[in-house]
């Protein structure tokens, strides 16, 4: 019996890797992939989703949801991904329509019938809230909700204290660590360094002489050069894809554990900052008046802080063979 994964995504560059991985995967069948306003607007990332399903070759439903975070307005990604979210290369559309239901129900309803599913995150938070706060008992039908967001203990990327998908929408992002979903958090740090894809894993891709590794390098044209004015690094960075990773075989993860996190949202200078209690203090006798309401909810999430970037990139050339 292949796993079900639902997918919710802003889909840009690094998410549409994360979508093939997911497509491409033999024992996976991605039940639906839901899409919220991130890196680019709603109806974009939509447009973006749809054109990565069909050049996979694959059936699965597309349901567009939040056009804003919770209560903020929208911050888009396109200095990262450019104005498409995909380097802008002109992509034609894809022949398939969006579903009408709005994300938020499509969550609700796929759950519903595939209790046990995997749930994976690849953007802000939003259409995961929505779920939740309309019907809370889907949390407890998720077998593991791999989230890919925050900056654990680390720099951020977008304010120097947190990372894009939970700045955009912190209080969604709250909701989602405190509704019981089991939350499995792979950070941003994880995509960077040796896990950063350099010439020579981009000339393996390319040199597999197929549409989807030529797409794969072609859509993130735009972020390598983003990603090497932010960071100084070389490459591409795919957060999603190393996210996906993990959802498709936690054990690329090398050192796993399990605390509890809350999410800043009522700071300027803070806002959307992951909060990883490491050291296990929070329910401590002097900690208890600020981390009560997390500590009550017991809602502990497994934080990834390692990989194995050689087994991170042969899972990724295999998805682009
Ligand atoms: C995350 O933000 C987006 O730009 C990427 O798609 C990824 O989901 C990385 O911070
Ligand atoms: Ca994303």
């Amino acid at each position: 019996m292949p796993r079900a994964f639902l997918i919710d995504t802003d889909t840009a560059s690094d998410d549409a890797v994360a979508l093939i991985m997911a497509l491409r995967a033999a024992d996976v069948r991605v039940v639906a992939i839901t899409t919220v306003a991130g890196n680019v607007g709603v109806e974009q990332s939509t447009r973006n989703a749809l054109y990565t399903v069909e050049l996979c070759g694959a059936k699965v439903p597309v349901f567009p949801g939040a056009e804003k975070p919770l209560m903020r307005i929208h911050e888009s990604a396109t200095w990262f991904h450019g104005h498409d979210g995909f380097g802008e290369h002109n992509y034609p559309t894809a022949g398939q329509n969006p579903e009408k239901l709005h994300a938020a129900d499509a969550i609700i309803q796929t759950i519903e019938a595939n209790p046990g599913l995997v749930l994976v995150t690849l953007g802000p938070l939003t259409n995961i809230a929505l779920a939740v706060a309309k019907k809370p008992t889907i949390a407890a039908k998720v077998s593991r909700c791999v989230v890919m967001g925050g900056a654990p203990c680390c720099e951020g990327n977008v304010t120097p204290a947190a990372e894009f998908n939970i700045w955009v929408d912190p209080e969604a992002a709250r909701t989602v660590f405190l509704s019981g979903l089991p939350v499995e958090l792979v950070g941003w740090h994880l995509c960077r360094g040796n896990a950063v894809l350099n010439d020579s894993d981009i000339n393996h891709i390319l040199g597999l002489k197929t549409k989807l590794g030529r797409f794969a390098v072609e859509c993130n044209s735009i972020a390598r050069q983003a990603y090497k004015v932010q960071t100084g690094e070389d490459g591409i960075c795919l957060p999603d894809p190393v996210a996906m990773c993990l959802a498709l075989d936690p054990t690329v993860g090398t050192d796993w554990s399990t605390h509890y996190v809350d999410i800043e949202t009522r700071s300027e200078l803070t806002r959307g900052m992951t909060v990883v209690d490491r050291l296990n203090v929070a329910d401590d006798e002097r900690n208890r008046a600020v981390w009560s309401e997390v500590v009550s909810k017991k809602p502990n999430s497994k934080v990834c802080w390692a990989i194995d970037n050689t087994r991170w990139k042969q899972a990724l050339y295999s998805a682009l063979r």
